[in-house]
């Protein structure tokens, strides 16, 4: 699609956004073009507060269906469209609720801490969710002899682990995106680039998060960036954050990871980019697709995702 039809559809979704009291929240990972037409993109965690408080009749929600939901289970009574039904995610996939309510009931004096990339009925199975920006400060405010099941992301939960010296039960899932990201890849690059900052999102694997200058969510890897003296960054997390990288630092140069074996080249989670400006636009046209839950299981998921937003 040209520049010009681009602002043609940007100005028609504006438009339906205006008539139609809705707002478009997206995730960083999506692709700049859906960026740009949204009222606000933030990480997990900031896109869960936003839904949360925000004042309008629809959310289109630009990401994968777990954050649709998630938005939906926070503001029951407002519309929440996601564009593309089948935008999933490899980490919640790999974690089945009827799996999980077998595994607790193996485990009763386990307390379920869940990465928020979880499905709505895995949700309704948890004592409290966590983002990458919080997990840390939420399972060190868990008390030190409690017993934890994390779920679903074994690369997150080691990093925990690490971290805080807990020994928490360990689901074994992965974000199949960020699995990519290799050793390798990251030291030819430091090798090219000595002066450059690593920059790594907890979502990969433990050999890949040692060889970081900072690991967090992808809100934090942009606060570091931006704090940072270095003018380099080697980025080991999705491409579609770089958008957000180069605008908000024109002056710095950020060097995705490509995969291993590739000289050039960004590692991408196609799941993200299923969003495009076509399908905002047929959505909020058609107010179609909606995200709809059942009230049994929304109200209990819920419990879980108000106990992650008020914890100190
Ligand atoms: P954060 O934006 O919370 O770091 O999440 C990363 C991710 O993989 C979202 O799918
Ligand atoms: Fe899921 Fe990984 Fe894509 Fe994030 S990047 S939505 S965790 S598959």
């Amino acid at each position: 699609m040209g520049g010009v039809e681009k602002s043609v559809l940007a100005d028609k979704i504006a438009e339906l956004k205006r008539n139609k009291r809705a707002i478009i929240l997206a995730h960083y990972y999506t692709d700049g073009s859906v960026q740009a037409v949204a009222d606000f993109v933030g990480d997990s965690l900031a896109l869960s507060q936003k839904a949360a408080t925000v004042d309008a009749d629809i959310i289109l929600f630009a990401g994968v269906r777990f954050m649709a939901e998630t938005a939906k289970v926070l503001s029951p009574d407002k519309k929440v469209l996601l564009p593309v039904v089948e935008a999933g995610c490899s980490l919640a996939d790999s974690c089945d609720a009827a799996e999980l309510a077998r595994v607790k009931a193996e485990n009763p004096d386990h307390l379920v801490v869940a990465y928020v990339n979880t499905s709505v009925e895995v949700k309704a199975l948890t004592d409290i969710c966590c983002t990458s920006s919080n997990a840390l400060d939420i399972v060190k405010g868990l008390p030190a002899d409690q017993k934890i099941l994390f779920i679903p992301d074994r690369n997150l939960g080691g990093y925990i682990n690490k971290c805080t010296g807990r020994e928490m039960k360990l689901w074994n899932g992965a974000c199949l995106v960020h699995e990519e990201f290799s050793k390798e890849a990251i030291v030819a690059l430091k090798e090219a680039h000595p002066e450059a900052k690593v920059v790594v999102h907890p979502e990969c694997r433990s050999e890949v998060v040692e060889l970081a200058d900072y690991a967090g969510s992808t809100a934090g890897i942009l606060a570091y960036c931006g704090k940072s003296d270095a003018e380099e960054f080697i980025v080991a997390t999705e491409s579609g954050i770089l958008y957000e990288m180069e605008m908000s630092y024109p002056n710095k140069r950020f060097i995705p990871v490509p995969k291993s074996g590739c000289n050039e080249g960004c590692i991408s989670c196609l799941d993200m980019k299923k969003v495009t400006l076509e399908n905002i636009y047929e959505t909020l046209l058609n107010e179609s697709p909606e995200v709809v839950i059942e009230e049994s299981i929304r109200a209990k998921a819920e419990g879980a995702i108000v106990r992650m937003l008020e914890a100190k």
